[in-house]
């Protein structure tokens, strides 16, 4: 019977860029420099209690409807564990932002009960509450994308997550990214609402394709297989009209120098793939200008492959 021996944890678990183009729901790596943040304390009583979320005062604390609580919810039941916990959450990824925010504060939230425990269990072992927590998020459906590249780390191929089948690739370390996020909220379980459900063999055929040559060319750090495997035909031609000035971005990215651009996760944010820091640099300035003449605020990060995943920040006995 696992039980807690610690008096407080604190986890952290990185934003991340899900889809990378063509590989919907089934590519997705975590981002450096932003990652939510949970606290967790042991209560003497049973249940989940959310004390606090800094960052976001619209999110629920209701734990049943907190991506964090749901899923700290989900660990404990799921090893019969009827103490209670609670949670401080400090959100730092904006909600509806496409880079994972609900899946950083699930990753985060169950990353730091583990640490409570007299014997943590290892990272496999807590994909299913973390999935649990972010279906909150996405409504109902079981996505992997974001919430695995952001507990384990790196670049991530997920074949199927219920069965916990995912494959950790190296991509080439001088390749970096430049992720913007536009100060608009898109709801994931709206913008998967928007898709359609099925698809003509010949569009199969061409995303099958595209992913193929994505990968080999993030593997072999060859930008003409990049640029050609990019493209996505399930969620990018319906997606894209939710972010203003999408193709006036995307056409500024690929005309000064990236090898690759498209949505990150359902949006809005935006990702380009670059072959070096100088490119990326030069590339997050003049990608924000469509966003500066709408006025709308936006933030950008230049990261490569964060491959640590989520961390243990602090644990006290
Ligand atoms: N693969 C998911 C989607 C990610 O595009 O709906 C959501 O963040």
């Amino acid at each position: 019977m696992k039980k807690f021996k610690h008096s407080y944890a604190k986890a952290t678990a990185p934003a991340s860029v899900s889809n990378v183009g063509p590989g919907f729901d089934v590519f997705g790596f975590a981002i450096d420099h932003v990652g939510d943040e949970v606290e967790a304390r042991p209560r003497k009583e049973s249940g989940v209690i959310i004390t606090g979320i800094s960052g976001n005062s619209e999110i629920s604390l209701d734990p049943e409807q907190n991506t964090a609580g749901k899923a700290v919810l989900s660990f404990l039941e799921s090893l019969n564990i009827t103490q209670g916990v609670e949670l401080y959450i400090h959100k730092n990824i904006p909600a509806g932002s496409g880079i994972g925010s609900s899946a950083s504060s699930a990753v985060a939230a169950v990353v730091a009960v583990n640490a409570l425990m007299e014997n943590p269990l290892p990272k496999e072992e807590l994909i299913d509450a973390a999935l649990a927590g972010e279906a909150i998020a996405s409504g109902g459906s079981i996505h992997g994308d974001n919430v695995l590249p952001s507990l384990m780390g790196g670049f991530l191929i997920i074949k199927d997550v219920e069965l916990k089948k995912f494959h950790k690739i190296e991509i080439q370390n001088y390749l970096h990214f430049v992720v913007l996020h536009p100060d608009i909220e898109i709801k994931t379980s709206y913008a998967r609402g928007i898709l359609p459900k099925e698809l003509p063999i010949k569009s199969i055929v061409e995303q099958v394709a595209n992913s193929s040559y994505l990968i080999a060319g993030l593997l072999l750090g060859n930008a003409e297989l990049i640029r050609e495997g990019v493209h996505d035909l399930i969620a990018e031609p319906y997606r894209k009209g939710l972010i203003p000035g999408y193709d006036e971005v995307k056409t500024i990215a690929l005309a000064n120098g990236a090898l690759g651009f498209n949505i990150s996760g359902s949006g809005p944010s935006l990702f380009a793939i670059c072959d070096s820091l100088k490119s990326a640099q030069k590339l997050s300035v003049l990608m924000a200008e469509p966003f500066n003449e709408r006025n709308i605020k936006v933030d950008r990060v230049i990261t490569r492959i964060n491959h640590n995943g989520a961390t243990v920040l602090d644990v006290r006995l």
